[in-house]
């Protein structure tokens, strides 16, 4: 079984709400374009425990971008930098600093992919080609999504190389310590005013998901700021991608202070599970990754709030790990800083333990904390 499967290819339907034109096996990968791809691989193998998978660029014929493809679990990243002036990555960088451009959907039939959503109303970004090297084929298309950003379809049962025809197998003498991330659990996307229904209704039409959930500013609001956010996800619910939007509040919400230095919407936060999120997590820090912090007394009240949990609270009091409950288990979450110079994206660090949800419970303390921290930039 191929190592991107998250499960098993016999799940029960997570979502029967969602329509199955487009079966998704998993997410096959996350492309980054970057300012500096060579020295921000070695920051996700140092801090973040990737590893180096695959390489293309000038010495493997390509003139104008070099790409680095790391994993670790089923996660993959590709890094990718131009080479040239004045192209479209460039253009990318310049508009919205380092950031996700493409959300790369593992599927079946890449060409059926692309014309199911094509016809539904998706822009084409890339229309269905076959790539070949010694190892086989993989037929790739293309749309668009929110902002700039794109879903990639990937067709790979022809192919048996290391990641996709063009790469080669990357191999340097360098490599940290997995620090146990297993896969992408969502990709939460951030939308301008008033878009977030126009984008559930993308995801529902045109690749026929449902939505799982949805908050109000009620749910997520503090004094200052507050947002709206619905839970779109695939039919069997291994793709799941919430959507915000800004909502009214006293000051500059955390999504429009992301709108504004991404110019526009983009993905905001990867969320990434791990099975003991005790040890990242304390991996990540000694590797120098910072988190959002939550006041002490959080921890006072948060187990009358959850229940009985497995792990001894206090290291996770002394990481600033959250808690929260649904009617199916709990899940323990955590959320750094903003990984790039422009505050956009971060990553979630999720261990689920039967919780389906999000963490509706701590956004209070979540959002209080990102206020502090957008205080401290002056964009509050
Ligand atoms: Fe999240």
């Amino acid at each position: 079984m191929s190592i991107l499967d998250t499960t098993s290819l016999h799940l029960p339907k997570e979502n029967p709400e969602a329509e199955d034109f487009l079966p998704l096996l998993g997410t096959d990968y996350v492309e980054l374009y970057v300012g500096n791809a060579k020295q921000a691989a070695h920051y996700y193998m140092s801090a973040w425990g990737f590893q180096p998978l695959a390489y293309s660029g000038l010495e493997t014929g390509v003139k104008d971008r070099v790409s680095y493809v790391l994993q670790q679990g089923k996660i993959r990243l590709i890094l990718t930098s131009p080479l040239q002036s004045g192209g479209e990555i460039n253009k990318h960088i310049d508009a919205h600093g380092d950031g996700v451009k493409a959300i790369a959907l593992w599927v079946d039939d890449a060409t059926k992919s692309y014309k199911e959503t094509v016809s539904r109303g998706a822009e084409s970004y890339m229309e269905p080609k076959t790539i070949k090297d010694e190892d086989g084929e993989v037929v790739l298309s293309g749309i668009h999504t929110y902002g700039e950003t794109v879903h990639i379809f990937v067709e790979r049962s022809n192919y048996k190389g290391t990641f996709l025809p063009g790469f080669q197998k990357w191999d340097p003498h360098y490599k940290a310590p997995d620090i146990g991330l297993k896969y992408i659990d969502h990709m939460v996307g951030n939308v301008g005013w008033n878009e977030m229904d126009k984008w559930c209704e993308f995801y529902a039409k045109v690749m026929g998901f449902a939505q799982l959930i949805s908050f109000d500013d009620k749910d997520i609001s503090t004094e200052y700021t507050a947002l709206m956010s619905k839970v779109m996800s695939n039919g069997n619910g291994r793709i799941k991608f919430p959507i915000n939007e800004p909502a009214d509040g006293r000051k500059k919400s955390q999504i429009e202070e992301y709108i504004e230095f991404y110019n526009g919407a983009g993905v905001q936060h990867m969320a990434m599970a791990t099975d003991n999120i005790i040890e990242t997590v304390s991996a990540l820090k000694d590797r120098g990754v910072e988190f959002l912090t939550v006041p002490a007394v959080y921890y006072d009240e948060v187990l009358d709030r959850v229940g009985e949990i497995d792990e001894d609270l206090e290291p996770l009091k002394e990481l600033g790990i959250l808690i929260d409950r649904d009617d199916e288990g709990y899940l323990l979450q955590i959320f750094t800083k903003p990984i790039l110079d422009r505050p956009t994206m971060f990553v979630e660090i999720i261990q689920r333990k039967g919780a389906k949800s999000f963490g509706k419970g701590n956004f209070k303390a979540l959002f209080e904390s990102i206020e502090r921290e957008q205080a401290n930039r002056g964009t509050l």
